[in-house]
């Protein structure tokens, strides 16, 4: 299986349907950190919503409409990072990461999307990159600033998470800041 080094023991590699029962095994240990702000570990919550996650992701890579990588640390299935939304007609995508606690602070989500956008703007000739955050979402928030993301704005109170209407900021980089950093 191909695999993409992120260093120190971690790596990059396709996350497919045939690993649910890994992926549900990951999404059970980070359920609690990860569900804080996004809704992933509400829609994998057994063998066969973690199957027909990723099988979304397969059909969407299919399509050429969104992408899925996992990241493995030292063999062990500990996060990903995705394009929730590819649209190359109009050279827009949206990123999205997450990690289970034992594995964050490490940089493994930087290093990783890093490697994605690279590829979106470099190989596929996309024009701008987003990242959707909850306004209190600032390990994530960081993230995007050590991308080198801008803040577009603040889309108020759009997006009811668990009973509370939350802020989602979002985020950017366009292909010549990308290019030029
Ligand atoms: C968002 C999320 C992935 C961020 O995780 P993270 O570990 O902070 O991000 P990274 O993997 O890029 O690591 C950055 C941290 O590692 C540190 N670090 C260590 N080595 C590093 C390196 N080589 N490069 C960059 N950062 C490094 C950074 O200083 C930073 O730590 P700090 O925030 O304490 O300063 C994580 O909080 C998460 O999974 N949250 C739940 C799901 C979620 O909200 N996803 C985002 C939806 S928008």
């Amino acid at each position: 299986m191909f695999a993409i080094s992120l260093g120190d023991g971690a790596e990059l590699r396709p996350l497919e349907p045939w690993q649910a029962e890994e992926f549900l095994a990951h999404m059970d240990r980070g359920r609690t950190f990860i569900g804080r702000h996004i809704g992933l570990p509400d829609a994998v919550t057994d063998l066969d919503s973690a199957r027909r996650w990723l099988q979304s992701y397969a059909d969407k890579a299919a399509a050429d409409a969104g992408r899925l990588h996992g990241i493995w640390l030292d063999g062990l299935l500990v996060g990903g990072v995705l394009f929730r939304l590819f649209d190359a007609e109009t050279g827009n995508c949206e990123a999205g990461c997450w990690l289970e606690p034992d594995a964050a602070g490490r940089g493994l989500v930087t290093r990783a999307t890093r490697l994605i956008i690279d590829w979106a703007i470099r190989e596929r000739g996309m024009h701008r990159v987003e990242w959707l955050v909850s306004s209190e979402n600032t390990p994530s928030i960081d993230v995007a600033r050590r991308l080198g993301m801008r803040r577009d704005g603040v889309l108020r109170a759009n997006h009811p998470y668990r009973g509370v209407r939350q802020d989602t900021e979002v985020w950017s980089v366009l292909a010549p800041e990308w290019r030029s950093a």
